[in-house]
């Protein structure tokens, strides 16, 4: 389903709302919640609200735990483009989460090590039950983590290498192309399905090609949302402008 709110601010609280709601009833039953999260600019502001609902609504992230999507590879923690670093700016440093909770794909790995390394991050989301929510940005390219096009639809986490357009868009970011890392270590799609909601987020007129794509086009590698279609647990959440070319 395909729900459109005014503007982004309007859906990034319905967002975050879902996720407290979330958390809380998971904290009744004394379990934990277990939540897969985005970088990049959508997820901000959702971000922003759990904080605030943790300063000022007393909303406890003691028993979440946490796994991101993806990290550029290589990429250091400490690097001021790291998905570790994003992390702890928007959300970890401003709310009661344990630290051994927080799990972001490594970039630090030698190559070597990855295939073991990704074989275990997603052992590891089995272990703590699998993903109760996963909140999901779109790339341009219609990527979901960074599951660019040719990615197939039981993919688990790995290394991959990023499309050009992706490169294009982080290069801001990176101060020029050049700069943004060739490669990223990514949760594939059928990681993702696995989680029992998915959340996939877009605003602007920017994404309101991709979203036409992703929604209504025919399913396709080329586009890996498309996949989300076959899944009955997906909500896309939109602004008016992202969904401006739906019909
Ligand atoms: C980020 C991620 C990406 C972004 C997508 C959109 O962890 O996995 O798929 O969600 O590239 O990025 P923004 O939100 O910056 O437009």
């Amino acid at each position: 389903p395909v729900k459109v709110y005014e503007d982004e601010h309007i859906a990034s609280k319905k967002v975050a709302k879902r996720i407290a709601d979330l958390i809380r009833r998971k904290q009744e039953n004394h379990e934990n919640a277990v939540l897969g999260l985005a970088t990049g600019a959508t997820p901000v502001e959702v971000y922003e609200e759990l904080i605030r609902m943790h300063k000022e609504e007393g909303l406890s992230f003691k028993n979440v735990i946490t796994f991101n999507l993806d990290e550029y590879y290589p990429m250091l923690p400490d690097a001021k483009q790291s998905y570790v670093k994003f992390m702890d700016e928007n959300l970890f440093n401003h709310i009661d989460i344990k630290r051994d909770n927080i799990h972001i794909p490594d970039g630090t790995l030698a190559k070597e090590e990855i295939t073991d390394y990704c074989l275990a991050y997603e052992n590891k989301i089995g272990a703590v039950g699998g993903l109760d929510l996963q909140l999901l940005g779109i790339g341009r390219t219609g990527h979901i983590g960074f599951n660019e096009p040719g990615s197939a639809p039981n993919s688990g986490t790995r290394l991959v290498t990023l499309d050009d357009l992706t490169r294009r868009d982080a290069s801001r970011d990176f101060g020029g192309k050049e700069n943004v890392p060739t490669k990223a270590i990514t949760m594939g799609i059928g990681t993702i399905f696995k989680a029992r909601e998915i959340i996939l987020m877009a605003w602007s007129k920017k994404k309101a090609p991709i979203i036409k794509k992703a929604v209504e086009g025919e399913m396709s590698g080329n586009v890996p949302a498309t996949y989300l279609q076959l899944s009955d647990n997906v909500e896309f959440i939109l602004d008016e402008d992202a969904a401006s070319e739906l019909t």
